[in-house]
């Protein structure tokens, strides 16, 4: 999944991975785990995430390297938020082709800037499950605890505010846009809109996944 801060990357490939009954490995979960585990990884990786900017690209490529290693990934994963740069997308590849294993297809989830501030500015999420919610347009049933753990209050994420947005946004332009073309040249890239209704997306993206052996459950 790639695609701008706020796009649902998170909320797509969720569902997406769930379909084709496959992990999710979102970078940006994975790290603000290991934060707050206060792992040495985590709490460095939480300075740089807490100003917006990017993680080294050797960090995230180890880091990577070894999540996709675990055994709920070997039949295949969604990607969320990796790779971020050129040098991420090359290494992916690389240690993806020593085992026998591509990346498909890369969904490139596209909306406005402005859609997507007022996204993260109302994002409440799950400290269990990590699910997001909107008040406007994927609201909890509640307000403000999440569906699937009643018990749980949803919270605001550290790196939402005004300039740390900003600075992802920046982030994104500079080092990630560029996959882009790396994408479209080795004819993997599938723009898809990100704009439109949570279930309206999906939809879209059904579609560009429905690829490969495995059946697709229908829920
Ligand atoms: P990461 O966690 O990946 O953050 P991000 O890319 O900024 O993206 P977000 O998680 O904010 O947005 P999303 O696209 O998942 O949208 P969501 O589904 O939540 O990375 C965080 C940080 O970790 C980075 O800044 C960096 O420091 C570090 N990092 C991670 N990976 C790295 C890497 N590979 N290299 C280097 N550093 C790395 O949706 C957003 C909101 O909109 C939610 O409230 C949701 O409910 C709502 N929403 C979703 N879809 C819709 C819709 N269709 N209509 C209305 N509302 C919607
Ligand atoms: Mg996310």
């Amino acid at each position: 999944m790639l695609g701008a801060p706020g796009v649902g990357k998170g909320t797509q490939g969720r569902r997406l991975a769930a379909m084709h009954g496959c992990s999710l490995i979102s970078t940006g979960e994975i790290l603000r785990e290991a934060a707050a585990r206060g792992t040495p990884l985590g709490l460095e990786a939480r300075r740089q995430m807490d100003s917006g900017r990017l993680v080294d690209d050797d960090v995230m490529i180890g880091l990577v390297r070894e999540r996709t290693l675990e055994p709920d990934a070997r039949d295949g994963f969604v990607l969320d938020g990796f790779p971020r740069t050129v040098p991420q997308a090359v290494a992916l590849d690389a240690m993806l082709a020593e085992r026998g294993q591509r990346i498909e297809v890369v969904l490139y989830l596209e909306a406005s800037e402005d859609e997507l501030v007022r996204r993260l500015q109302g994002r409440r999420e799950c400290p269990v499950c990590k699910r997001a919610y909107n008040p406007e347009g994927t609201p909890a049933r509640d307000g403000s605890h999440c569906d699937d753990h009643p018990a749980v209050e949803l919270r605001l994420r550290q790196d939402d505010s005004e300039e740390a947005v900003r600075q992802r946004f920046a982030e994104f332009r500079a080092k990630t846009a560029p996959l882009v073309d790396y994408y479209t040249v080795t004819g993997r890239l599938r723009p898809v809109t990100g704009m439109g209704t949570v279930d309206g997306v999906f939809e879209t993206l059904r579609r560009e996944t429905g690829f490969g052996s495995r059946t697709p459950q229908t829920n």
